[in-house]
């Protein structure tokens, strides 16, 4: 087992009174597993994903992943585990505006401690991959909405994650990019990464192998 939610529930406070984003969810997930998360918006989908990609703390529950207790260890232990085995694809890019698609594209090598000629070599084989060789000296304003996407599925995915979390992935790429990206997410999943995707639609959801659906923060 990758990873395990138990009785998870999120709220926040408003007026004196908890607020349930999330209550009492509860499933798990195999190391191979290539999961769709769908609900209306507002049901609670990105909310549970950030909880999974351990960017947010959940407010109750257990969450064990790689059989480490993450609702318990300390933030720097946590930290080193999802750099180390999460890919997190977001909704709105989050690139960093400073660096150029390049040196967002090296983030996630430094992080793992590669060498600097490994470093050049993954750059240049992903900005291949994904057709953005010529972006790579831009800034992300300077980038399409499509193609600061693009560039977040590449950082995502450039450092062989155990563990792909992607919101709505395609929402802001054309139709043959996106079938592009779910055919890239399949060639992952076939060599046994684990994939979990946030999806509206029912065509990208076909591609996976387990539907989750939510409602008003439950899973239904
Ligand atoms: N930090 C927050 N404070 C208050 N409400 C929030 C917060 N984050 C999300 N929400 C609310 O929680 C609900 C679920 O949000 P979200 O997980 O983003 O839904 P989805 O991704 O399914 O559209 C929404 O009603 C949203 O407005
Ligand atoms: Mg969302």
């Amino acid at each position: 087992m990758l990873l395990q939610l138990k009785n998870v529930s999120k709220w926040v406070q408003s007026g004196g009174q908890r607020v349930f984003l999330l209550k009492d969810i509860n499933f798990w997930v195999n190391e191979g597993d290539f999961i769709s998360i769908m609900g209306p918006s507002g049901s609670g989908k990105s909310t549970l994903l950030n909880g999974i990609g351990m960017l947010d703390a959940f407010s109750a529950g257990e969450y064990a992943f790689l059989d480490q207790p993450v609702h318990t260890i300390k933030e720097k232990q946590r930290a080193k585990l999802y750099k180390e085995h999460i890919g997190f694809v977001f909704q709105s890019y989050h690139l960093i505006d400073e660096l150029t698609v390049k040196e967002n594209l090296e983030m996630p090598l430094l992080y793992k401690k590669y060498k600097s000629s490994q470093i050049k070599a993954l750059v240049a084989d992903t900005l291949d991959r994904f057709n953005i060789v010529g972006k790579k000296d831009l800034f992300p304003s300077q980038l399409s909405g499509g193609q600061q996407q693009l560039v977040g599925i590449a950082r995502a995915l450039i450092a062989s994650p155990k563990l792909i979390l992607a919101d709505e992935p395609t929402g802001n790429l054309n139709s043959k990019q996106g079938e592009e990206i779910m055919e890239t997410f399949t060639q992952l999943n076939k060599v046994g990464v684990t994939i979990i995707q946030v999806t509206h639609s029912e065509k990208n959801m076909a591609y996976g192998s387990r539907v989750i659906n939510l409602l008003d923060g439950h899973i239904v």
